[in-house]
């Protein structure tokens, strides 16, 4: 576990030699990846943010955006627009960063909800949250690899459920298609060892690069309901009863960004950026060696020896498979 304290420490240690001069937010219009992005820009360091979003956050997007240049004038943050939920609005994206910058120090991922409702596909016939969480992910890392591989200090950061990968994956159906196949709870529990593997294969193939799979523990971002029709019963039972009872045991907003934060740019995972001088992060191989790490919301790293090495011998040669075959019209 590390504490809070220590926490800011680090944080407060960042300054324009170590902090990630360009870095790509997937996810920052809103939650985690917002409250990360403040946390970024208030270090006063010289840095250059790209945001990523729906056109539908356009312009609470923009007003966030002159909240960041007048907490660090030197800041300079970027908007564009893409419907990530699409895989070839992603592939878009990603052409237009490749257009603009020679390489990228931080790709931070958060776009995505519990899918608790019903199916919902995109026009691509990707389950929504599916596409958000784990194949447009995927393809921005796989299009921005390049550009990462030409940084110091590369690091990527997948937030959903590192370290809580369970073996009762449907390998069978990876996308949840078969009927009756589908539910919130088997969502997750796709999704996030869909997230390890690739995650883990992809670190084990590019070594300059740090991965972690980050799992947040409870930030009250209303994410829980974003599946949810708005004035569904269940949306407003959610709203009214369960968030308030989420705040109680829930990260603060500002702690959140602090904490993912640290995750961008402390050498405790990987051994390369803001010094650390606790005990080495331990990738999911369990070594003390750059790969990727699963980090708890204590920014712990969480192994989970167990599954993780039945996943890699079950299943991760079909999910990388199927995850190819899926991806290959965009990259
Ligand atoms: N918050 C938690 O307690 C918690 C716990 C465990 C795991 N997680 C996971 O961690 C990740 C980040 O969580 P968060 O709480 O920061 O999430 P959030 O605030 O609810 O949303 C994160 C981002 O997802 C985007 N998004 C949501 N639905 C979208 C859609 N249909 N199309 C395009 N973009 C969409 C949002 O864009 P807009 O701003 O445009 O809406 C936002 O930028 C999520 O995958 C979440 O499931 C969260």
């Amino acid at each position: 576990m590390v504490s809070y304290k220590e926490i800011k420490a680090s944080n407060a240690l960042i300054n324009d030699t170590n902090a990630p001069r360009v870095a790509v937010f997937v996810g920052g219009t809103s939650g985690i990846g917002k409250f990360t992005v403040t946390a970024l820009v208030a270090t006063d360091a010289s840095v250059r943010v790209y945001l990523v979003g729906r056109k539908s956050s356009e312009e609470h997007t923009r007003i966030f955006i002159q909240e960041l240049h007048t907490i660090n004038p030197k800041a300079e943050v970027i908007w564009i627009e893409g419907e990530v939920a699409l895989l070839a609005e992603t592939k878009r994206v990603c052409e237009v960063i490749k257009s603009k910058e020679s390489h990228v120090d931080l790709l931070f991922l958060t776009a995505g909800y519990a899918p608790f409702g019903t199916r919902k596909e995109t026009a691509e016939g990707i389950e929504v949250a599916q596409s958000l969480e784990y194949y447009s992910r995927m393809l921005f890392i796989l299009h921005l690899l390049p550009l990462l591989g030409e940084a110091e200090a590369p690091r990527v950061i997948s937030v959903l459920g590192g370290g809580l990968e369970r073996t009762t994956i449907d390998l069978d159906d990876l996308d949840l298609k078969k009927p009756g196949n589908f539910s919130g709870i088997q969502a997750q529990t796709q999704y996030i060892p869909m997230n390890s593997m690739t995650l883990e294969k992809i670190a084990n193939d590019n070594t300059n690069v740090t991965f972690i799979h980050s799992w947040p523990g409870s930030v009250n971002t209303g994410n829980v309901r974003r599946g949810l029709e708005p004035n569904s019963i269940l949306a407003w039972f959610i709203w009214l009863i369960l968030e308030p009872l989420i705040t109680l045991f829930s990260f603060s907003d500002e702690e959140s960004g602090q904490r993912h934060l640290f995750q961008c740019t402390s050498a405790a995972f990987g051994g390369r950026g803001v010094p650390w001088h606790g005990p080495p992060g331990i990738n999911s191989q369990e070594q003390p060696e750059n790969g990727l790490f699963l980090v708890n919301r204590k920014c712990s790293c969480t192994p989970n020896a167990k599954a993780m090495h039945l996943l890699r011998e079950k299943a991760q040669g079909k999910i990388w498979d199927h995850t190819q075959e899926v991806l290959r019209p965009y990259l």
